[in-house]
């Protein structure tokens, strides 16, 4: 018997009662397949790396997951999204950003591409982002919709509070955001992301999205440059994080935040955006282009822009700069 096919079916079933136990025969009944075929599935998914809890008279309980990404475990996930409809999910690609790009000229609707391993992950300013397996969440979120360029300046501040929150709500830590679009934890960097757009002139189509949240990495991890400027939610809580779950809320929360930033003005979210920041009553350089400050930021414009005012009292706007913390 080939127990592939009930694989995804029970999967959900167990994982949407995890707080519980099912039973064998409430399985069965549910699918309509035999108690055997409930049996050797469970013992597919244990094979798998998920670990199953029986206990008898009371049944199974989904317990743990596989280290690495499952696929009948993202296509439960991506059912719960309200947005997102398709998910491709990779062991290893050069970059998901690049992936994403291919797919959009095939796909009409919004999806995502995540993979184990990105081999050439980049950040801001083509930076190296560091991109090994298991440890993180390494992925790019394609939005379509129609929206003007303008209105785009606002797009990366409403989605770094959306991560924020979920990686506070996750794992318990203070995350911050370093304006425009770091997260930061005890001022190192545990995720960060990058936005890139196509369509046409003023009319934005595609908002390509890739976000790197370091999840349960070790202090040790990260080496040389990075040990002393990165972290993890594991490293700074000491507590791991279900990488699944995770994923779920994150999904839930970057949809409601793209949502609002369709309907509302970044100055509907400034104060509470203001709040998670990290820049406040501090000295720091800020690079735009050519433009180097060192100063302490003022304030927030309403269209998103930072306002720092340098040693000799001048004041300086940035649309978006490297901030060294
Ligand atoms: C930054 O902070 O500079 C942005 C980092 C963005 C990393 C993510 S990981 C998924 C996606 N694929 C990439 O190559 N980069 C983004």
């Amino acid at each position: 018997m080939n127990m592939a096919k009930y694989k995804g079916d029970i999967l959900e079933l167990l994982y949407h009662n995890r707080s519980t136990y099912l039973s064998g025969q409430t399985i069965a009944e549910r699918l309509a397949i035999s108690r055997t075929a409930v049996w050797k599935t469970i013992e597919l998914l244990k094979q798998q790396g998920f670990r199953v809890h029986s206990v008898q008279n009371k049944g199974y309980q989904l317990t743990g997951f596989p280290e690495e990404w499952d696929q009948d475990m993202m296509a439960l996930i991506i059912k719960q999204s309200s947005y997102f409809k398709r998910r491709f999910v990779y062991k290893e690609v050069t970059s998901t950003q690049l992936v994403a790009k291919e797919k959009l000229l095939e796909i009409d609707e919004p999806f995502i591409v995540i993979s184990e391993v990105q081999t050439a992950g980049r950040g801001r300013f083509n930076r190296s982002w560091d991109s090994q397996g298991t440890k993180g969440l390494w992925m790019t979120a394609v939005f379509r919709r129609d929206v003007p360029l303008q209105k785009m300046m606002s797009f990366n501040l409403f989605l770094s509070l959306a991560i924020a929150k979920t990686i506070r709500r996750m794992s318990g830590a203070e995350a911050k955001i370093k304006w425009p679009n770091d997260i930061y934890i005890d001022d190192r960097k545990c995720c960060g992301f990058l936005t890139e757009i196509s369509g046409e002139a003023a009319l934005i189509q595609n908002i390509i999205c890739g976000i790197g949240i370091n999840l349960n990495h070790e202090a040790s991890d990260f080496q040389q440059d990075l040990a002393v400027k990165a972290t993890s939610l594991k490293a700074a809580t000491g507590h791991p994080v279900n990488r699944y779950q995770f994923l779920e809320e994150l999904l839930i929360e970057i949809e409601a935040a793209f949502r609002q930033f369709l309907v509302l003005d970044f100055k509907d979210i400034k104060d509470e955006y203001g709040q998670y920041s990290n820049i406040w009553q501090r000295k720091l350089r800020y690079t735009e282009g050519t433009t180097v400050v060192e100063g302490v930021a003022v304030e927030i414009l309403d269209d998103g822009r930072l306002v720092v005012q340098d040693e000799k009292g001048t004041l300086h706007h940035f649309m978006s700069a490297d901030i060294e913390i």
